[in-house]
C-alpha cells in the first residue's frame, strides 16, 4: 500500500520543505503547511511515510494521509508543533501503519484530526515532554499508546500527555500504556485523559505496566488521572483496565466519572484493577477496580 498525501499537497510539502529555508512565516490556507524555522529542518519521504523532524513552531493542518506502507507520520525532534486538521485513513487489517508517532519532541499539540488505521491512532515514543490531543476521533485501529518504553536503555522519559475530548470508535484499545520491566523510575509521569467518548472499544483505558513479562517494572508510571469517560464497550469483560505491576505499584491515580455501558447478554460491563489503589472522584460505572484480575493473557495478546 502506498500513501498519498491528497493531489497535490503532497508536491507543495515536498517542496516546501526543500526549497525553503525561510525563518519567516508561510501562510498558505488552506491546506498549508507553515514552517517559520527550517535551518534544521530536514522532511524526507521514507517508510515512515513522512517525517517530520527538527522543526520548531511549525502548524502541519489540512492535509490527508492514505494507505502508507508503514507509520504515516513520524515526529521527531521537533518544538513547538501542531497539528491541525490532519486525517489519516488506512484499512482496519494494515499493521504497523500507526497515524502520527511522536517521539524526541516538546510541547506538539494535536487537534481535530479524524485518524482510523490498522494500528495505533497515535504513538508516543521516548523523550517526549507535553503532548495536548485534543477532540481527535480515533477508529478503527488499536487506539493512543503510550510505549513501549523501557526496553531501550538510555531512553528519556515522557512527561506530560494530555488526551482531552477524544472519542475512540470501534478499537481495541482507548489509551494504553506500555512499559517494559527493565524501565527505570519515572519512565513516564503525568498522563491525563478527560472527556473521552468510547464506541464499541474493547479496553478503553489500559495501563499496562504488566506489559513487563519477568514481573521486575520499576516505579514507571505516576501521576495519571482519567476523567469522564463515557461510552460503550465491545466486550463484557476487561473494561477500565488498570494494571499495574506488582512489585512496585501505580502511584498517584485519579479516577473521575466513568460510565461504560456494555449492552451483551452477559450482564453489565465489568472493570478490574491490579496493584494500583486509584483515588476517586465522581462515579463509576461499572464501579473501578470492583474485581479482581484472574488472568493477564488477554491483554498481552493486543500488542
Ligand atoms: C509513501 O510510501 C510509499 C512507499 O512506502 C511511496 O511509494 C509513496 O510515494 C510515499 N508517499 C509519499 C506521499 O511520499
Ligand atoms: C518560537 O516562537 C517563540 C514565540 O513566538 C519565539 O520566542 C522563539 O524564538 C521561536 N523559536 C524559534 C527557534 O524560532
Ligand atoms: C478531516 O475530516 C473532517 C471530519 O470528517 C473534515 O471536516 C475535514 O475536512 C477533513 N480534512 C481534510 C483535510 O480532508
Ligand atoms: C515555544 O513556544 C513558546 C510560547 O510561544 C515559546 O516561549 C518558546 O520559546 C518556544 N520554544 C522554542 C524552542 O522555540
Ligand atoms: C498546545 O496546547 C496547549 C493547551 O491548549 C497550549 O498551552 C500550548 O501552548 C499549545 N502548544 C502549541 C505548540 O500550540
Ligand atoms: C470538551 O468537552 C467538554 C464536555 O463535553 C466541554 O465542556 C469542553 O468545552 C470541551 N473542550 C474542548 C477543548 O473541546
Ligand atoms: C465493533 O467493533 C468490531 C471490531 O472493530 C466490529 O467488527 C463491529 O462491527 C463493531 N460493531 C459495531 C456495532 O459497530
Amino acid at each position: 500500500m502506498e500513501l498519498n498525501i491528497k493531489a497535490s499537497f503532497a508536491f507543495l510539502l515536498l517542496f516546501l520543505a526543500r526549497l525553503s529555508d525561510a525563518r519567516h512565516q508561510r501562510r498558505l490556507k488552506p491546506p498549508s503547511l507553515i514552517l517559520p524555522n527550517m535551518a534544521h529542518q530536514v522532511m524526507e519521504i521514507s517508510s515512515k511515510n513522512l517525517s517530520f523532524n527538527f522543526l520548531t513552531n511549525s502548524t502541519i493542518q489540512d492535509i490527508t494521509s492514505q494507505d502508507s506502507k508503514l507509520f504515516h507520520v513520524n515526529v521527531n525532534g521537533c518544538r513547538n508543533l501542531t497539528f491541525i486538521r490532519v486525517n489519516i485513513t488506512a484499512p482496519p487489517e494494515s499493521i504497523n501503519t500507526d497515524g502520527i508517532h511522536v517521539a524526541r519532541s516538546s510541547n506538539v499539540n494535536i487537534t481535530d484530526c479524524v485518524i482510523g488505521t490498522g494500528d495505533d491512532c497515535i504513538s508516543i515514543g521516548d523523550e517526549l515532554e507535553q503532548l495536548h490531543i485534543t477532540r481527535v476521533t480515533c477508529g478503527p485501529g488499536h487506539g493512543i499508546s503510550v510505549g513501549s518504553l523501557g526496553k531501550t536503555p538510555g531512553e528519556k522519559p515522557v512527561v506530560g500527555v494530555y488526551v482531552k475530548n477524544c472519542t475512540f470508535i470501534n478499537t481495541d484499545n482507548g489509551v494504553r500504556v506500555k512499559t517494559w520491566p527493565a524501565s527505570h523510575q519515572g519512565v513516564v509521569t503525568d498522563l491525563h485523559y478527560e472527556d473521552i467518548i468510547v464506541q464499541n472499544v474493547t479496553n478503553p483505558i489500559v495501563i499496562d505496566q504488566v506489559y513487563c513479562p519477568y514481573n521486575q517494572c520499576n516505579k514507571d508510571i505516576s501521576k495519571v488521572s482519567i476523567k469522564n469517560v463515557r461510552g460503550t464497550s465491545r466486550t463484557q469483560d476487561a473494561k477500565s483496565l488498570l494494571l499495574c505491576s506488582k512489585g512496585v505499584p501505580c502511584e498517584g491515580v485519579e479516577i473521575g466519572d466513568i460510565d461504560i455501558a456494555y449492552n451483551g447478554k452477559e450482564g453489565p460491563a465489568k472493570s478490574r484493577c491490579e496493584n494500583v489503589k486509584p483515588t476517586f472522584v465522581g462515579k463509576q460505572n461499572p464501579p473501578v477496580c470492583a474485581l479482581e484480575l484472574d488472568h493477564r493473557l488477554s491483554f498481552t495478546n493486543l500488542l
